[in-house]
């Protein structure tokens, strides 16, 4: 809820070099979903961040990686759902993890 993480799987939003990166990547993970093991701070994270390319549409997947941007990393430059589109169709053959659903 407050962006935590949760320890041993998911990596804390707060101070992400990620969310402070190339857009593209975090909407290829978004997109293709994303494996650990990941180190952060010393500590290792090694859970499966699933896809969200078949639940998620262009328009809400910038609005949920701007929500994040805009909370954690309110520096950063932010995403149009344009970006999404170039990237989903760049990796319409990837290999995607399981979705949440
Ligand atoms: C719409 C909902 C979600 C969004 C927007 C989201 C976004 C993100 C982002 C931006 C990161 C990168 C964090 C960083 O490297 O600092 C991340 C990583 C991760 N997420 Fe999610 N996430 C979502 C849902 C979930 C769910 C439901 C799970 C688990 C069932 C999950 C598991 C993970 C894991 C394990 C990682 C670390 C992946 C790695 O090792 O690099 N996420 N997520």
């Amino acid at each position: 809820m407050d962006g935590g993480g949760i320890p041993r799987n998911c990596p804390p939003f707060q101070e992400s070099p990620r969310l402070a990166g190339p857009s593209e990547e975090l909407i290829r993970l978004m997109l293709l979903g994303k494996r650990g093991p990941l180190e952060r701070d010393g500590k290792i994270y090694n859970g499966i961040m699933p896809s969200w390319r078949a639940d998620l549409n262009d328009d809400q997947i910038a609005e949920v990686l701007n929500y994040l941007l805009t909370t954690w990393s309110p520096q950063s430059r932010k995403i149009s759902a344009e970006e999404v589109a170039k990237v989903r169709a760049e990796t319409a053959n990837a290999k995607l993890l399981p979705s949440a659903q």
